[in-house]
């Protein structure tokens, strides 16, 4: 199987898992529990038709919209994930590269490979941080001010991760950061040569974000333990309208479900959020982020910007969002896949992709500017 052959997120997927040794891709596409949420995340999409108008003058279709006081080319980004590098040894660089050449904004994350320095100075379009709210007070603060300093356009502090979600996946494989050389891990290597070579031959593990304040120490890190030993369970509100104040600028809440945590995000002066469940792998059984889009859209989505992520794998799944009135929608494993199935390449082919998709779904549907996506063209089972 080779990257022509790949034409969708199933395909790119199975590429993938040829390509990565199994603890790595089990870690990407693993989850948390019985992995219902995971599944229920693009299975909510089915529950929903399009009804679409005809006859409109479809010639030229316009993508682009503004959310986060970003204007995007496209209504999707591609969300901030951790450890890139470990999955193709571009990493970050290669889908901020795509993201670019896109005109889209990418995500870079507090466990990411590449320092957010780096990719700001190098790609020419909006950086979204990923913040976690550590237990050290000073780490917070300095990596506020490193992002401040850096340019980054949006800031996203992530609140569903206030202990780490039970990967089961991740527990039978022992996965941990750097990747650990126990001797099932020994054989993964000699079992998937390409990408060890790669990872062997390339620039050593890092985690720039982090390796400034933490002393990891050369110990190996489970995420799971990175997110209940160093991250803050005490996190309160008070301590995000904090934060939300010292950044004085673009600041969204990325894990919000609930109406009442959508209107208090106002109250404290946040400019976005991020309806997620962190693609399944935190609570097991929370609600799709597209089954409560519309509700979290009727209360609030007049006075903030509502995005929503989670099993987001075709351009008709995109269409269902922004009718329902999100403002954008990030896609994870989506161009994680790629990523590793293929570097830069890989995330190119699977942007433009949706893009292709998005635009003939417009097309089919009577639509040539987002704006045209209404409720009236969704019926639901
Ligand atoms: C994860 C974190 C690191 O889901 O975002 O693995």
């Amino acid at each position: 199987m080779r990257l022509q052959h790949c034409h969708n997120f199933h395909d790119f997927r199975e590429l993938a898992r040829r390509r990565l040794p199994g603890p790595i891709f089990d870690y990407i596409d693993g989850a948390a529990d019985d992995e219902v949420t995971y599944r229920r995340n693009t299975a909510s999409f089915e529950r929903c038709d399009l009804v679409p108008n005809v006859l409109r003058g479809v010639e030229t279709v316009d993508l682009s919209v503004t959310v986060m006081g970003q204007k995007l080319a496209l209504p999707f980004y591609c969300s901030p994930t951790a450890l890139q590098r470990l999955f193709h040894h571009q990493g970050e660089r290669a889908v901020a590269a795509a993201a670019s050449q896109y005109g889209t904004m990418f995500g870079v994350s507090s466990l990411g490979t590449v320092s957010m320095e780096e990719l700001r100075q190098t790609y020419a379009t909006p950086q979204m941080y990923q913040f976690y709210f550590h237990k050290d007070r000073g780490l917070n603060r300095a990596m506020i001010q490193r992002a401040k300093e850096a340019g980054v356009e949006v800031m996203a502090l992530t609140v569903d991760s206030i202990t780490g979600g039970n990967r089961e996946r991740d527990l039978r494989t022992g996965f941990t950061i750097p990747f650990r050389l126990t001797l099932a891990g020994m054989l993964q290597f000699a079992i998937k040569p390409m990408w060890a070579l790669n990872y062997l031959t390339h620039e050593g593990f890092k985690l720039p974000q982090l390796d400034e304040h933490v002393d990891m120490g050369g110990r190996t890190v489970s995420i799971e333990r990175y997110f209940t030993e160093m991250l803050d369970p005490s996190m309160t509100w008070d301590n995000v309208a904090e934060l939300v104040r010292d950044w004085n600028g673009q600041f969204c809440l990325k894990g919000l479900m609930s109406v009442a945590d959508a209107r208090r995000a106002i109250e404290i002066g946040c400019t976005g959020i991020i309806l997620s469940n962190h693609g399944g792998r935190q609570l097991d059984g929370s609600r799709a982020p597209f089954d409560q889009l519309a509700e979290i859209v009727d209360a609030v989505g007049d006075r903030i910007d509502v995005m929503m992520d989670g099993g987001i794998q075709r351009g008709t799944h995109v269409l269902k969002a922004l009718s329902v009135g999100a403002k954008a929608v990030g896609v994870g494993r989506y161009y994680l896949f790629p990523l590793a199935a293929a570097g830069q390449r890989g995330v190119e082919r699977a942007l433009g992709q949706m893009r292709a998709e998005i635009e003939r779904g417009m097309k089919l549907m009577g639509c040539t500017s987002i704006t045209q996506l209404a409720r009236d063209n969704l019926r639901y089972r």
